[in-house]
Protein backbone atom coordinates (compact mmCIF):
# COMPACT_ATOMS: atom_id res chain seq x y z
CA UNK A 1 0.00 0.00 0.00
CA UNK A 2 1.88 3.32 -1.14
CA UNK A 3 2.35 5.86 1.52
CA UNK A 4 -0.77 8.42 1.09
CA UNK A 5 -2.87 5.61 0.93
CA UNK A 6 -2.65 4.70 4.59
CA UNK A 7 -5.33 5.91 6.54
CA UNK A 8 -4.57 7.22 9.94
CA UNK A 9 -7.32 7.13 12.30
CA UNK A 10 -7.07 9.12 15.82
CA UNK A 11 -8.29 6.77 17.86
CA UNK A 12 -7.68 9.04 20.79
CA UNK A 13 -4.57 9.65 23.38
CA UNK A 14 -3.34 9.78 26.66
CA UNK A 15 -5.02 11.79 28.86
CA UNK A 16 -4.93 13.64 32.24
CA UNK A 17 -6.26 10.56 34.47
CA UNK A 18 -3.71 7.72 33.17
CA UNK A 19 -0.86 8.88 35.48
CA UNK A 20 -3.35 10.53 38.08
CA UNK A 21 -4.84 8.96 41.33
CA UNK A 22 -8.43 9.27 39.24
CA UNK A 23 -11.27 6.91 39.50
CA UNK A 24 -11.54 5.40 35.41
CA UNK A 25 -14.40 4.03 34.37
CA UNK A 26 -13.92 1.23 31.75
CA UNK A 27 -16.24 -0.33 29.24
CA UNK A 28 -15.27 -3.74 28.23
CA UNK A 29 -16.87 -5.92 25.70
CA UNK A 30 -15.96 -9.77 24.93
CA UNK A 31 -17.20 -11.63 22.15
CA UNK A 32 -14.19 -13.99 21.36
CA UNK A 33 -16.24 -17.17 21.80
CA UNK A 34 -19.98 -17.75 22.76
CA UNK A 35 -20.85 -15.09 25.10
CA UNK A 36 -21.32 -11.43 23.71
CA UNK A 37 -20.48 -9.12 27.00
CA UNK A 38 -20.20 -5.77 28.38
CA UNK A 39 -19.28 -4.54 31.88
CA UNK A 40 -18.69 -0.85 33.02
CA UNK A 41 -15.93 -1.38 36.15
CA UNK A 42 -13.88 1.47 37.60
CA UNK A 43 -10.28 1.74 38.57
CA UNK A 44 -11.19 1.12 42.61
CA UNK A 45 -12.74 -2.02 41.75
CA UNK A 46 -16.42 -1.62 41.48
CA UNK A 47 -18.58 -3.33 38.95
CA UNK A 48 -21.16 -0.75 38.11
CA UNK A 49 -23.09 -3.23 35.59
CA UNK A 50 -22.38 -6.39 33.87
CA UNK A 51 -24.33 -7.69 31.16
CA UNK A 52 -23.66 -11.43 30.00
CA UNK A 53 -25.01 -12.62 26.83
CA UNK A 54 -25.27 -16.89 26.19
CA UNK A 55 -25.35 -18.09 23.22
CA UNK A 56 -25.60 -21.66 24.52
CA UNK A 57 -28.86 -22.17 23.72
CA UNK A 58 -28.15 -21.60 20.16
CA UNK A 59 -25.05 -24.20 19.95
CA UNK A 60 -26.14 -26.88 22.07
CA UNK A 61 -28.35 -28.63 19.32
CA UNK A 62 -24.95 -28.81 17.41
CA UNK A 63 -22.85 -30.35 20.71
CA UNK A 64 -20.34 -27.62 20.24
CA UNK A 65 -19.55 -23.90 19.28
CA UNK A 66 -19.92 -23.01 15.56
CA UNK A 67 -18.05 -20.07 14.62
CA UNK A 68 -20.32 -18.95 11.87
CA UNK A 69 -22.87 -19.29 14.23
CA UNK A 70 -21.43 -17.38 17.19
CA UNK A 71 -20.38 -14.79 14.57
CA UNK A 72 -23.81 -14.09 13.48
CA UNK A 73 -25.07 -14.29 16.80
CA UNK A 74 -22.66 -11.36 18.29
CA UNK A 75 -23.52 -8.99 15.45
CA UNK A 76 -27.29 -9.09 16.68
CA UNK A 77 -26.39 -9.26 20.26
CA UNK A 78 -23.71 -6.43 20.86
CA UNK A 79 -25.73 -3.33 20.35
CA UNK A 80 -28.12 -4.13 22.72
CA UNK A 81 -25.52 -5.64 25.33
CA UNK A 82 -23.49 -2.62 25.34
CA UNK A 83 -26.89 -0.22 25.63
CA UNK A 84 -28.06 -2.36 28.69
CA UNK A 85 -24.17 -2.09 30.18
CA UNK A 86 -24.76 1.23 30.08
CA UNK A 87 -28.55 1.86 31.33
CA UNK A 88 -28.16 -0.28 34.17
CA UNK A 89 -25.65 1.58 35.42
CA UNK A 90 -27.69 4.72 34.56
CA UNK A 91 -24.22 5.84 32.99
CA UNK A 92 -24.26 7.30 29.63
CA UNK A 93 -21.21 6.96 26.91
CA UNK A 94 -20.18 10.63 28.07
CA UNK A 95 -19.54 9.28 31.78
CA UNK A 96 -17.06 6.30 30.57
CA UNK A 97 -12.92 7.08 30.27
CA UNK A 98 -11.61 4.41 28.23
CA UNK A 99 -13.02 1.49 26.41
CA UNK A 100 -11.54 -1.83 26.04
CA UNK A 101 -12.03 -4.97 24.11
CA UNK A 102 -10.65 -8.49 23.14
CA UNK A 103 -8.80 -8.86 20.00
CA UNK A 104 -8.27 -12.15 20.26
CA UNK A 105 -7.29 -15.05 20.76
CA UNK A 106 -10.49 -16.71 19.97
CA UNK A 107 -13.04 -17.26 17.25
CA UNK A 108 -12.20 -14.54 14.65
CA UNK A 109 -15.81 -13.73 13.52
CA UNK A 110 -16.42 -12.79 17.24
CA UNK A 111 -13.99 -11.11 18.19
CA UNK A 112 -14.14 -9.19 14.71
CA UNK A 113 -17.36 -8.12 16.21
CA UNK A 114 -16.53 -7.08 19.29
CA UNK A 115 -13.30 -5.20 18.61
CA UNK A 116 -15.23 -3.13 15.60
CA UNK A 117 -17.77 -2.09 17.65
CA UNK A 118 -15.20 -0.93 20.50
CA UNK A 119 -13.41 0.50 18.04
CA UNK A 120 -16.63 2.54 16.33
CA UNK A 121 -17.56 3.65 19.78
CA UNK A 122 -13.77 4.59 20.93
CA UNK A 123 -13.06 7.11 17.24
CA UNK A 124 -16.81 8.66 17.15
CA UNK A 125 -16.09 10.02 21.27
CA UNK A 126 -12.29 10.16 21.13
CA UNK A 127 -11.56 8.01 24.10
CA UNK A 128 -8.71 5.76 24.69
CA UNK A 129 -9.07 2.29 22.76
CA UNK A 130 -7.27 -0.87 24.68
CA UNK A 131 -6.96 -4.03 22.84
CA UNK A 132 -7.20 -6.15 25.46
CA UNK A 133 -6.03 -10.34 25.16
CA UNK A 134 -8.94 -12.75 25.98
CA UNK A 135 -6.39 -14.51 27.91
CA UNK A 136 -4.71 -11.63 29.98
CA UNK A 137 -8.29 -11.08 31.10
CA UNK A 138 -8.52 -13.91 32.85
CA UNK A 139 -5.20 -13.69 34.21
CA UNK A 140 -5.87 -10.42 35.68
CA UNK A 141 -9.31 -10.24 36.68
CA UNK A 142 -8.45 -12.09 40.44
CA UNK A 143 -6.89 -8.46 41.19
CA UNK A 144 -10.48 -7.34 40.49
CA UNK A 145 -12.20 -9.48 42.61
CA UNK A 146 -11.02 -12.59 43.94
CA UNK A 147 -12.67 -15.36 46.48
CA UNK A 148 -11.38 -18.66 48.70
CA UNK A 149 -12.32 -21.93 46.88
CA UNK A 150 -15.54 -22.35 48.04
CA UNK A 151 -16.63 -18.63 46.76
CA UNK A 152 -16.55 -17.31 50.35
CA UNK A 153 -14.18 -14.24 51.91
CA UNK A 154 -14.85 -11.77 49.27
CA UNK A 155 -11.74 -10.00 48.36
CA UNK A 156 -8.82 -11.56 48.71
CA UNK A 157 -5.79 -8.98 47.70
CA UNK A 158 -3.86 -10.38 44.80
CA UNK A 159 -0.49 -8.80 44.38
CA UNK A 160 2.24 -9.85 41.51
CA UNK A 161 4.02 -11.59 41.29
CA UNK A 162 1.65 -15.18 41.43
CA UNK A 163 1.43 -18.25 40.03
CA UNK A 164 -1.45 -19.11 37.79
CA UNK A 165 -2.96 -22.18 36.48
CA UNK A 166 -5.12 -20.82 33.37
CA UNK A 167 -7.51 -23.32 32.58
CA UNK A 168 -10.30 -22.83 29.88
CA UNK A 169 -12.02 -23.93 26.95
CA UNK A 170 -9.30 -23.04 24.62
CA UNK A 171 -5.80 -23.26 26.64
CA UNK A 172 -4.26 -25.05 29.61
CA UNK A 173 -1.18 -23.39 31.08
CA UNK A 174 0.45 -22.96 34.31
CA UNK A 175 1.98 -19.49 34.33
CA UNK A 176 4.12 -17.13 36.67
CA UNK A 177 2.53 -13.62 36.58
CA UNK A 178 5.28 -10.82 36.98
CA UNK A 179 2.98 -7.80 36.37
CA UNK A 180 0.68 -6.36 33.58
CA UNK A 181 2.01 -8.12 30.53
CA UNK A 182 4.26 -10.02 31.82
CA UNK A 183 3.77 -13.46 31.54
CA UNK A 184 6.59 -16.59 31.91
CA UNK A 185 5.04 -20.01 30.54
CA UNK A 186 5.47 -22.58 32.81
CA UNK A 187 4.09 -25.49 31.47
CA UNK A 188 1.16 -25.57 29.01
CA UNK A 189 -0.96 -28.46 27.26
CA UNK A 190 0.58 -30.81 24.62
CA UNK A 191 -2.69 -31.43 22.88
CA UNK A 192 -6.05 -30.70 24.44
CA UNK A 193 -7.17 -27.63 26.84
CA UNK A 194 -8.71 -29.07 30.25
CA UNK A 195 -12.36 -27.60 29.55
CA UNK A 196 -12.02 -29.63 25.74
CA UNK A 197 -11.30 -32.56 28.05
CA UNK A 198 -14.49 -31.95 29.80
CA UNK A 199 -16.47 -31.03 26.46
CA UNK A 200 -15.52 -34.27 24.74
CA UNK A 201 -15.97 -36.86 27.85
CA UNK A 202 -19.61 -35.05 28.36
CA UNK A 203 -20.32 -35.64 24.45
CA UNK A 204 -19.42 -39.30 24.59
CA UNK A 205 -21.56 -39.35 27.66
CA UNK A 206 -24.43 -38.00 26.11
CA UNK A 207 -24.42 -35.25 28.92
CA UNK A 208 -24.81 -32.54 26.44
CA UNK A 209 -22.86 -28.85 26.24
CA UNK A 210 -20.88 -27.52 27.73
CA UNK A 211 -19.57 -30.43 29.77
CA UNK A 212 -17.55 -28.88 32.50
CA UNK A 213 -20.75 -27.83 34.53
CA UNK A 214 -22.63 -31.02 34.46
CA UNK A 215 -19.61 -33.74 34.48
CA UNK A 216 -18.47 -31.41 38.15
CA UNK A 217 -21.89 -32.07 39.41
CA UNK A 218 -22.16 -35.85 38.57
CA UNK A 219 -18.42 -36.31 39.65
CA UNK A 220 -20.21 -35.84 43.20
CA UNK A 221 -22.60 -38.02 43.60
CA UNK A 222 -19.28 -40.65 42.16
CA UNK A 223 -16.65 -43.08 43.36
CA UNK A 224 -12.86 -41.82 41.51
CA UNK A 225 -11.71 -45.02 42.11
CA UNK A 226 -13.96 -47.16 40.04
CA UNK A 227 -12.54 -45.84 36.55
CA UNK A 228 -8.48 -46.20 35.99
CA UNK A 229 -8.05 -43.64 34.24
CA UNK A 230 -4.25 -42.46 33.07
CA UNK A 231 -2.07 -39.53 34.91
CA UNK A 232 -0.57 -38.34 31.39
CA UNK A 233 2.89 -37.30 32.19
CA UNK A 234 2.03 -37.48 36.04
CA UNK A 235 5.75 -39.34 36.28
CA UNK A 236 7.81 -37.29 34.19
CA UNK A 237 9.38 -33.87 35.07
CA UNK A 238 8.12 -30.88 33.84
CA UNK A 239 5.00 -28.75 33.88
CA UNK A 240 3.00 -29.77 31.15
CA UNK A 241 0.09 -31.12 30.83
CA UNK A 242 -1.39 -33.76 28.17
CA UNK A 243 -5.14 -34.74 28.17
CA UNK A 244 -5.78 -37.09 24.76
CA UNK A 245 -4.33 -39.75 27.23
CA UNK A 246 -7.62 -39.46 29.27
CA UNK A 247 -9.71 -39.21 26.45
CA UNK A 248 -8.59 -42.21 24.71
CA UNK A 249 -9.01 -44.28 28.03
CA UNK A 250 -12.61 -42.47 28.18
CA UNK A 251 -13.21 -44.01 24.85
CA UNK A 252 -11.91 -47.25 25.87
CA UNK A 253 -14.63 -47.82 28.51
CA UNK A 254 -17.37 -46.89 26.76
CA UNK A 255 -16.66 -48.85 24.22
CA UNK A 256 -17.20 -52.20 26.40
CA UNK A 257 -20.28 -51.14 27.47
CA UNK A 258 -22.78 -53.05 24.65
CA UNK A 259 -25.97 -51.47 26.84
CA UNK A 260 -26.99 -48.18 28.19
CA UNK A 261 -25.34 -47.01 31.21
CA UNK A 262 -26.48 -46.27 34.30
CA UNK A 263 -26.78 -43.27 36.26
CA UNK A 264 -24.42 -44.48 38.57
CA UNK A 265 -22.12 -45.46 35.86
CA UNK A 266 -21.98 -42.05 34.54
CA UNK A 267 -21.65 -40.73 38.37
CA UNK A 268 -18.45 -42.87 38.44
CA UNK A 269 -17.25 -41.93 35.31
CA UNK A 270 -17.21 -38.43 35.79
CA UNK A 271 -15.91 -39.00 39.38
CA UNK A 272 -13.04 -41.00 37.92
CA UNK A 273 -12.37 -38.62 35.09
CA UNK A 274 -12.31 -35.72 37.12
CA UNK A 275 -10.13 -37.05 39.91
CA UNK A 276 -7.24 -37.83 36.94
CA UNK A 277 -7.57 -34.27 35.60
CA UNK A 278 -7.27 -32.75 39.32
CA UNK A 279 -4.46 -34.87 39.89
CA UNK A 280 -2.69 -34.04 36.78
CA UNK A 281 -2.82 -30.14 37.56
CA UNK A 282 -1.56 -30.82 41.14
CA UNK A 283 1.40 -33.12 40.21
CA UNK A 284 2.13 -30.20 37.57
CA UNK A 285 1.99 -27.45 40.26
CA UNK A 286 4.34 -29.24 42.39
CA UNK A 287 6.87 -29.53 39.48
CA UNK A 288 5.80 -26.04 38.59
CA UNK A 289 6.93 -25.06 42.46
CA UNK A 290 10.35 -26.45 41.90
CA UNK A 291 10.95 -24.36 38.28
CA UNK A 292 13.97 -21.80 38.98
CA UNK A 293 12.21 -19.16 36.99
CA UNK A 294 9.13 -19.18 40.01
CA UNK A 295 11.83 -20.12 42.49
CA UNK A 296 13.51 -16.50 41.69
CA UNK A 297 10.24 -15.01 42.16
CA UNK A 298 9.22 -16.57 45.03
CA UNK A 299 5.16 -15.70 44.36
CA UNK A 300 3.32 -15.87 47.41
CA UNK A 301 -0.45 -16.17 45.86
CA UNK A 302 -1.69 -19.29 43.54
CA UNK A 303 -4.54 -18.74 41.32
CA UNK A 304 -6.70 -20.53 39.44
CA UNK A 305 -8.57 -18.55 36.35
CA UNK A 306 -10.72 -19.29 33.15
CA UNK A 307 -13.79 -21.10 32.52
CA UNK A 308 -12.48 -24.57 34.56
CA UNK A 309 -11.78 -22.60 37.01
CA UNK A 310 -15.60 -23.19 37.93
CA UNK A 311 -14.81 -27.18 39.10
CA UNK A 312 -15.58 -27.21 42.47
CA UNK A 313 -12.83 -30.06 42.92
CA UNK A 314 -9.92 -28.30 41.10
CA UNK A 315 -10.70 -25.37 43.10
CA UNK A 316 -10.58 -27.33 46.47
CA UNK A 317 -7.44 -29.15 45.36
CA UNK A 318 -5.54 -26.31 44.67
CA UNK A 319 -6.46 -24.43 47.80
CA UNK A 320 -5.37 -27.24 50.08
CA UNK A 321 -2.13 -27.56 47.78
CA UNK A 322 -1.69 -23.67 48.62
CA UNK A 323 -2.31 -24.34 52.40
CA UNK A 324 0.39 -27.05 52.49
CA UNK A 325 2.75 -24.79 50.21
CA UNK A 326 2.24 -21.86 52.40
CA UNK A 327 0.84 -19.86 49.83
CA UNK A 328 -2.72 -18.09 49.58
CA UNK A 329 -4.80 -19.38 47.12
CA UNK A 330 -7.53 -17.06 45.11
CA UNK A 331 -9.94 -17.79 42.57
CA UNK A 332 -12.34 -15.29 40.98
CA UNK A 333 -16.47 -15.50 41.44
CA UNK A 334 -17.87 -17.88 39.40
CA UNK A 335 -19.25 -15.46 37.54
CA UNK A 336 -16.06 -14.03 36.30
CA UNK A 337 -14.57 -17.77 35.58
CA UNK A 338 -16.32 -17.92 32.62
CA UNK A 339 -16.21 -15.22 29.36
CA UNK A 340 -17.47 -11.94 30.78
CA UNK A 341 -17.38 -8.51 29.70
CA UNK A 342 -15.88 -7.29 33.61
CA UNK A 343 -12.52 -9.23 32.88
CA UNK A 344 -12.21 -7.56 29.48
CA UNK A 345 -13.07 -4.25 31.55
CA UNK A 346 -10.43 -4.57 34.22
CA UNK A 347 -7.45 -5.95 32.28
CA UNK A 348 -8.14 -2.36 29.96
CA UNK A 349 -7.98 -0.54 33.56
CA UNK A 350 -4.81 -2.32 33.78
CA UNK A 351 -3.14 -2.31 31.10
CA UNK A 352 -4.73 2.09 30.73
CA UNK A 353 -2.44 2.39 33.66
CA UNK A 354 0.92 1.60 32.09
CA UNK A 355 -0.18 3.05 28.76
CA UNK A 356 -0.84 0.87 26.80
CA UNK A 357 -3.38 2.32 24.39
CA UNK A 358 -4.27 1.94 21.16
CA UNK A 359 -2.42 4.46 18.38
CA UNK A 360 -3.05 2.85 15.41
CA UNK A 361 -5.36 0.43 13.51
CA UNK A 362 -5.09 -2.96 15.35
CA UNK A 363 -6.03 -6.04 13.45
CA UNK A 364 -7.60 -9.10 15.90
CA UNK A 365 -5.95 -11.96 16.35
CA UNK A 366 -7.00 -15.84 16.47
CA UNK A 367 -4.04 -16.75 17.96
CA UNK A 368 -2.12 -14.28 20.29
CA UNK A 369 0.30 -16.22 23.12
CA UNK A 370 0.17 -14.15 26.32
CA UNK A 371 4.05 -14.45 26.37
CA UNK A 372 3.71 -12.54 22.58
CA UNK A 373 2.30 -9.36 24.41
O1 LIG B 1 -13.00 -19.48 29.78
P1 LIG B 1 -14.17 -20.06 29.09
O2 LIG B 1 -15.54 -19.49 29.39
O3 LIG B 1 -14.03 -20.00 27.54
C1 LIG B 1 -12.78 -20.02 26.90
O4 LIG B 1 -12.08 -18.99 26.91
O5 LIG B 1 -12.45 -21.12 26.39
O6 LIG B 1 -14.16 -21.63 29.43
C2 LIG B 1 -15.16 -22.49 28.97
C3 LIG B 1 -14.79 -23.90 29.42
C4 LIG B 1 -15.66 -24.98 28.79
O7 LIG B 1 -14.82 -25.98 28.26
C5 LIG B 1 -16.48 -25.50 29.97
O8 LIG B 1 -16.85 -26.85 29.87
C6 LIG B 1 -15.52 -25.27 31.13
O9 LIG B 1 -14.94 -24.01 30.84
N1 LIG B 1 -16.19 -25.24 32.43
C7 LIG B 1 -15.93 -26.15 33.41
C8 LIG B 1 -16.82 -25.85 34.46
N2 LIG B 1 -17.57 -24.77 34.10
C9 LIG B 1 -17.16 -24.42 32.85
N3 LIG B 1 -15.06 -27.17 33.45
C10 LIG B 1 -15.05 -27.91 34.57
N4 LIG B 1 -15.88 -27.71 35.63
C11 LIG B 1 -16.77 -26.69 35.61
N5 LIG B 1 -17.59 -26.51 36.66
ZN1 LIG C 1 -12.11 -17.53 28.04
Amino acid sequence: MSEEKIIRVDMGGLDSKQHSNQSVLCLGIESSCDETSAALVDSDRNILSHIIYSQIPEHQKYGGVVPELAARAHILAIEDVVKQTLEKAKKTIDDVDIIAATAGPGLIGGVLVGWMAATGIAQSTSKPLIAVNHLEGHALVPRLCATMADGSNGDVNVEFPYLLMLASGGHCQILLVRGVGQYEMIGQTLDDSAGEAYDKVAKMLGLGYPGGPIVDKRAQSGDPRAFAFPRPLCDKPGCDFSFSGIKTAARTFLSRETMSVSDEYINNFCASFQASVVDCIINRLGNALKDSRVREYNPKTLVVAGGVAKNSAIRAAMESFANKNKMIFAAPPMNLCTDNGAMIAWAGIENYRIGNIVTEPVAPRPRWPLTEL
